[in-house]
This record gives structure tokens, sequence and C-alpha cells, in this order.
């Protein structure tokens, strides 16, 4: 049986031996994109927690642009999941969060800030957010598909908030198989493209 230490290290991804522990990969590897739930409800508890978690991806200047909404109400995921163009699983999970992206908070790099950084700090944190959802036995789907617009208005985000992502969230009622990968060469290229 694994030592306390053992446990906890492997838990936040230690190194040891010069290999990120099987736990991690394991995580990484496991995650799938979940569109069925069952239906129960989440505690709050582990939605926190995933939150919080998220919340260590890095940032532009550590500036941390990006918000989180975190919708349970029905009529509110109905309508998200009409927004997103009739993609009905978002308003059958239990929990629905929407990551949004803090212009005003990453104001301080400009352009360059508003446009890339907030966007590229919400999915940073979105990707921890679904490992962290996944260890907790949770699953999830990243919906980009959506009219901002709409989210917008039922959300009531202020003008310095862009919608980046829909996420349903609650305990998954299937299994889909992992999806094809590129081969390795296809996308690393060594030295130059
Ligand atoms: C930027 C982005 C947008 C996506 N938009 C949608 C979407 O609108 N609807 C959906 O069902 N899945 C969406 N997905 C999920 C992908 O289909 C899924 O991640 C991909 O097929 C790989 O499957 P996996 O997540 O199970 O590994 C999106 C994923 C990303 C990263």
């Amino acid at each position: 049986m694994e030592g306390p230490a053992t446990t906890a290290k492997a838990r936040v991804g230690v190194r040891e031996g010069g290999r990120w522990s099987m736990e991690l990969e394991q995580a990484i590897r496991g995650r799938r994109s979940v569109r069925a739930f069952e239906d129960r409800d989440v505690p709050r508890e582990p939605i926190d927690k995933a939150l919080e978690l998220a919340s260590w991806a890095p940032s532009a200047g550590n500036l941390q642009s990006r918000d989180f909404v975190v919708v349970r109400n029905e009529e509110t995921k109905e309508a998200l999941a009409v927004a997103a163009g009739g993609q009905d699983f978002v308003a059958e999970a239990p929990v629905v969060i929407v990551a949004v992206a803090n212009m005003e908070r990453v104001m301080h790099y400009g352009k360059r800030g508003r446009e890339l950084y907030a966007i590229q700090d919400s999915a940073a944190a979105l990707q921890n957010l679904l490992l962290a959802l996944h260890s907790e036995g949770l699953a999830a789907t990243w919906v980009g598909a959506f009219n901002e617009a709409q989210v917008i208005r039922i959300l009531g985000l202020p003008v310095h908030a862009k919608p980046v992502a829909i996420l349903p969230v609650g305990y998954p009622a299937e299994s889909p198989a992992p999806r094809d990968h590129l081969p390795f060469g296809e996308y690393v290229h060594d030295e130059k493209w």
C-alpha cells in the first residue's frame, strides 16, 4: 500500500526519478468529453475544489484574467443550450460552468492582453478545470460553439467579459472511447518547421 507521502506527491504530480507520476499521466490520458450525465445532483464541494485548482494555471503577468459563472438554474441552462445551437446535453447536465475571459483584469497588456492573453489564461485554466473535475469522478465537455451575444445576455456579463467556453458538468453516464490522435511526427517539428 502507498504511504501518505507517496500519495500526496503523486496527487500533485511531483517528478520522481525524472518521470511524471503515473497518476498525472493517467488523468491526462483518461479524461474524455462526456455528453451524457447521471440524473443526480453534484454537490458544491467538488465543483469549488476544481475551480480552485483551475486558478493554479499560469496566466499572463499572474493577472488571472478569467472568471467562471456556475449555473444550476434550469431555465438558464436551457437558454445556454439554445445559445449553443441546440446542444441539448448542456441543459441536461446538473451544473454548467461558463468560462469567461476578463479583459479588464489584463488591461495592463493593452490589445495583446485583451485579444490573446485573456483567452490563453482562460484556456489554461479550463484544462486544469477539466482534469480536476475528472479526478473528482466528474465529467464535462468543452463547448466552444455558441452564440456569444446570447451568452452575454443570458448571464448578464459586463462589457469587458468574453465567454470562452461552456462546460456542462455531471457524473458520467457514458464512457466514450479515446479519440484518434495525430501521429507524433505530424505535429512535433525538430528545430524548424
Ligand atoms: C475549443 C473547443 C471547442 C469545442 N466545442 C465543442 C462543442 O461545441 N460541442 C461539443 O460537443 N464538443 C466540443 N468540443 C469537444 C471536442 O469535440 C473534443 O474535445 C474532441 O473531440 C476530443 O475528444 P476528447 O475531449 O474526449 O479527447 C470542443 C473542444 C474544444 C477544445
